[in-house]
């Protein structure tokens, strides 16, 4: 049995005081919102309009990779408040942060989650994502990546509860995204939709779904990165929630378990590990002439050559043609990183055993 749902409600909208009402928020909001963009947009008259009726606490300081301090701070502000509802606007940590806060709003320890001390609760306070940047999928995702800043260790809330309840997707926020960062922010939503189709764990369903976000990767990323497009931001964006619908029901590939190591590493970004790493991954599908490589391809209409040429030609057009060299990784570390590479290896249909990542890695220097 294939399951796949499409919840919960995604609106594709200028974010307004109406829109927000279309979601029962309660009468005390937590507003989380990225620095950045609250910096560069005038949301005064949307929060003027909730305070009418609503308490708000509005909080800009969640830093990248959503630290324990950052959510502790908002935890202990907010003692003895009766927090019914969190709006997070902002990137994927900002998101992230408000994921895991919906859980400590009721009552549980999310560290106690976090380091498997306590199950994942089955309630949450309500979560309204709405995204300003596209790729890490994390407003439809399953899963709340944090960081225990004290100890150095990153790693997720998981569980089908942890998803937001509803999604806004606004074009216009996506412009205070730097286009670089835009870039490749779109190429990791492009290795989401690459991955869940070729993963082990895939559905006839997640692979629609990833053709779909292929083709407009192909066709808009260009063009929403360089000139601000925001009809073809709006469907990257649109492609970027979707692929979190997608990573919750199919997995990622071994490039993903590869970059939680060398990301720490050479303290690169996720998309940047990411990008890096295609280039080895890829070549490695290609020449032990991968089924699932193939079927993907074919249902985009392509030849593998063509495919691995388009790639290439899209991290060309985008300035972001990394290699692990360029991360700062050196030949003799290869060994080392292979066998630090954790997780669900065998999701990867690729996966033979440690020499395979030790031959993704070597063809990505
Ligand atoms: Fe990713």
């Amino acid at each position: 049995m294939k399951h796949y749902s499409i919840k919960p409600k995604v609106i594709v909208a200028p974010l307004s005081y109406e829109v927000l009402n279309e979601f029962k928020l309660g009468n005390h909001i937590l507003i989380l919102v990225s620095k950045t963009v609250f910096e560069t947009f005038e949301f005064s008259i949307i929060f003027d309009k909730l305070k009418r009726k609503q308490n708000l606490y509005i909080y800009s300081h969640i830093r990248p990779d959503a630290p324990f301090e950052d959510l502790d701070k908002v935890i202990d502000d907010l003692n003895g408040k009766h927090i019914e509802s969190i709006i997070a606007i902002g990137g994927g940590s900002v998101i992230d942060a408000a994921k895991t806060l919906s859980v400590a709003f009721e009552g549980v320890s999310y560290k106690d989650v976090f380091y498997n001390k306590a199950l994942m609760p089955n309630k949450k306070i309500k979560v309204i994502a709405v995204p300003t940047t596209a790729g890490t999928g994390a407003e439809l995702s399953f899963g709340a990546i944090i960081y225990d800043n004290q100890n150095l260790i990153k790693g997720g809330l998981r569980g089908e509860i942890i998803q937001p309840n509803g999604v806004i997707i606004d074009a216009k926020l996506h412009n205070a995204c730097p286009p670089k960062l835009k870039a490749e922010v779109g190429f990791d939503c492009l290795t989401h939709a690459i991955e869940t189709y070729i993963s082990k764990k895939t559905n006839p369903l997640a692979k629609i779904q990833s053709i779909s976000c292929i083709e407009n990767i192909f066709k808009y990323l260009t063009l929403a990165c360089k000139d601000n497009d925001e009809c073809a931001m709006e469907k990257i964006a649109i492609s970027s929630a979707l692929m979190g619908i997608n990573l919750a029901y199919s997995s990622t590939c071994l490039p993903h378990r590869i970059q939680y190591v060398i990301g720490p590493l050479t303290g690169t970004s996720h998309a940047q590990g990411l990008i890096a790493l295609y280039k080895g991954w890829l070549k490695h599908l290609a020449d032990s002439r991968l089924t699932e490589l193939k079927d993907l391809v074919n249902d985009l209409g392509m030849n593998i050559n063509q495919f691995l040429k388009k790639i290439q030609s899209l991290k060309d057009s985008l300035d972001i043609n990394y290699t692990i060299t360029d991360l700062g990784i050196h030949q003799n570390q290869i060994d080392e990183i292979s066998k630090n590479v954790t997780g669900n290896v065998s999701a990867d249909p690729s996966y033979r055993d440690v020499g395979t990542i030790k031959k993704i890695l070597t063809n990505s220097l």
